[in-house]
């Protein structure tokens, strides 16, 4: 069976985005593949940050990633810092890894321009290669990532392939996973529908939270933007550089109901019924995600318990590649 591996940051608050195009695609793959999923707590230490707040929300993440279906009977679901061996891996590809590559990383040159380059974290620079050990460790075969992240996987294949070919076949070399279409992969922000549904927006009046409340979740879909088209046949139409917000909406439709976009466009002529239908759609989805989160919540020591099991379970496979990479690299077995 092919291994499956996807991490996701502990810090800000989870959105439609991220369960449409990410984690209800972890959900289904953890039927049909051997799934490890982490939740990142080491990443999210490259931008400053509180560190109560920290502990606080990756049980936060754990709780939810429960809530939206992950069963721990059918996945591995783990904290990154649990398993020490994604830290030693680092070391290793920091020094395969060279300072030109990380250089060339659009999201560390984002991230640093906007927080000063001189100020910037060493370990946000070294950000990818923490995730390409996360990757390496467990041999995955598939990695389901976002577009923002393509190019760190790019980086984590080829770090494996120069490794392998360095120092002897150590580590198998991932490939991107991809939703099929409609797979709401790009759940694009409400406000400004030509930018990706994102924690980093400048306001939250385009992001859907999952923890939103229904009257919330109405507002922010009632106000989304679309554009001054008369209603009538084709205004509602499926049409992203014409037509980017309500082409969104509609893919929004589509992704929760199923469906492509242009279908569900057909049942349309005006936006005001297109936005209630989507905003129905929106809560329906969240609130059985909701109700199952303040089940869970109220047990945080059996959540802990599930992550110690999924640590237990990813440390005896990691231990193994980390075995194999020492070695391979000529440091002493103890
Ligand atoms: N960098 C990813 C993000 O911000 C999170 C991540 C960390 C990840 N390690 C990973 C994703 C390994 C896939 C595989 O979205």
């Amino acid at each position: 069976m092919k291994r499956v591996f996807s991490g996701i940051q502990p810090t800000g608050e989870p959105h439609l985005g991220n369960y449409l195009g990410a984690l209800r695609w972890w959900v289904d793959f953890q039927r049909r593949y051997d799934a490890f999923y982490c939740v990142v707590d080491l990443h999210a230490l490259t931008i400053p940050g509180d560190p109560e707040e920290l502990s606080k929300s990756t049980l936060t993440m754990a709780t939810l990633l429960l809530a939206c279906g992950l069963d721990p009977d059918r996945c591995t679901l783990f904290v990154q810092s649990h398993v020490h061996y994604h830290a030693d891996l680092t070391w290793l590809l920091e020094c395969t890894a060279s300072m030109g590559e990380l250089s060339r990383m659009t999201q560390f040159k984002d991230k640093a321009q906007k927080g000063g380059e001189e100020s910037a974290r060493v370990g946000l620079f070294a950000y990818p290669v923490l995730m390409a050990a996360d990757i390496l460790l467990y041999d995955a075969d598939l990695v389901p990532v976002g577009d923002d992240q393509r190019q760190h996987l790019e980086l984590t294949r080829n770090l494996a392939e120069r490794w392998n070919a360095r120092y002897g076949q150590t580590f198998t070399v991932p490939e991107a996973a991809i939703p099929p279409r409609g797979g709401g992969a790009r759940v694009m922000d409400l406000q400004e529908p030509e930018h990706k549904m994102s924690k980093s927006a400048i306001s939250d009046a385009g992001i859907v939270f999952l923890f939103d409340d229904p009257k919330s979740i109405e507002r922010k879909v009632k106000r989304a933007v679309t554009d001054l088209d008369p209603p009538g046949p084709g205004a509602v139409r499926w049409d992203p550089a014409a037509k980017p917000g309500v082409s969104n909406l509609l893919e929004l439709l589509a992704a929760i109901n199923g469906g492509s976009p242009e279908e569900v466009a057909r049942g349309y002529e005006g936006y005001a019924k297109l936005k209630s239908d989507a905003a129905d759609a929106v809560i329906s989805l969240v609130r059985p995600l909701q109700e199952r989160y303040r089940e869970l919540a109220q047990d945080p020591g059996a959540v802990q318990a599930v992550l110690a099991a999924g640590a237990r379970k990813a440390e005896e496979v990691a231990a193994m590649t980390y075995e194999r990479a020492r070695s391979a690299i000529g440091l002493l077995g103890s």
